[in-house]
């Protein structure tokens, strides 16, 4: 089975690239820093049948996406499962106060990058009959995250995306997820802490350092869930968000007619009625 992670070098990436490496899974692992590349390779070591592979690029640049598919594809028969994982906090701070350039490359990495990624993977994936993509989401996605408007609007548009592109790839045999790993002790996060108060806000600055003197959430139990929604023991599962923390993923297949036949786990508007208030019918 083939798999491409992004973001492969540190914090939640480089816990799936030992994930998936144990679990039996071929591998091309891409960040921008070739010598980390090197050394995350080195630490994981051989593994008889299986290849792993690495592709330094930036996501910042859509010249370099496009290089990055392009020897991914010389690389793999087939490409299985994408993992969208690279991420930037991004630009921090109310949305006047940001440089505009910062606000653009966090949406160009953590939004346009994971698309142009599956409208090029996806091609291939039809012709060698079906595949799994998960898009990791974040902070953001489902309710509004002051002072980080650009990677929260990169986080929604990724699941809206991903929900739309899972029912235009069912008829193939392709399925999209998203997963929230929730808050997790990583670079990312420190880079909250290192802005302060001022730029993050008091709310985000407190949880940061909770998440810190606490840990956060296991980055293994992420990887559990990233691994079920690469193999067929989520066969059926497509266009959902997935909490590591909150969601009995586990128990989904015994409930695939509910999960299918409603909007479930998913980005929905709340209207007046579903909180009952009485003004909330027309
Ligand atoms: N940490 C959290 O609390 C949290 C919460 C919710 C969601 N998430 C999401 O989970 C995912 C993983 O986050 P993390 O906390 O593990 O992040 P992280 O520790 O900061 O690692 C980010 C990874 O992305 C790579 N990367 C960064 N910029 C890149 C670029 N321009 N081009 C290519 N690769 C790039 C980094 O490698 P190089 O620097 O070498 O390129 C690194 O391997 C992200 O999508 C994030 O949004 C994180």
């Amino acid at each position: 089975m083939y798999c491409l992670i992004t973001g492969a070098t540190r914090g939640l990436g480089k816990v799936l690239a030992g994930h998936f490496w144990q679990h039996g899974w071929s591998l091309i692992l891409s960040a921008r820093d070739q010598n980390v590349l090197n050394q995350v390779t080195s630490a994981l070591g051989d593994r008889q049948g299986q290849s792993l592979n690495t592709i330094a690029g930036d996501l910042a640049y859509p010249d370099e996406v496009e290089r990055i598919v392009k020897t991914a594809k010389s690389m793999f028969p087939r490409l299985d499962v994408l993992i969208n994982n690279a991420g930037i906090q991004g630009t921090i701070g109310p949305l006047w106060e940001n440089k505009w350039e910062d606000w653009q490359k966090t949406i160009q990495v953590n939004l346009l990058a994971p698309v142009f990624l599956c409208r090029a993977f996806i091609p291939w994936m039809k012709e060698t009959g079906g595949g799994s993509i998960v898009n990791l989401s974040g902070g953001g996605a489902t309710g509004p995250r002051a002072n980080f408007s650009a990677y929260a609007t990169a986080k929604a548009g990724l699941v809206r995306f991903s929900e739309t592109l899972a029912e235009e790839t069912k008829p193939f045999g392709i399925r999209v997820n998203c997963v929230a790993p929730g808050a997790m002790k990583t670079d990312m996060l420190g880079e909250v802490l290192q802005k302060g108060t001022a730029a993050a806000g008091e709310r985000e600055f407190a949880h940061a350092q909770k998440v810190f003197s606490e840990g956060g959430t296991s980055m293994d139990h992420v990887a559990d869930l990233v691994l079920f929604l690469a193999t067929d023991a989520s066969k059926e599962i497509t266009g959902k968000l997935i909490s590591a923390v909150w969601d009995n993923w586990e128990e989904w297949p015994q409930h695939l007619d509910e999960l299918n036949t409603s909007d479930v786990y998913t980005l929905r508007r709340i209207t007046g009625r579903d909180k009952g208030f009485s003004w909330g019918d027309k």
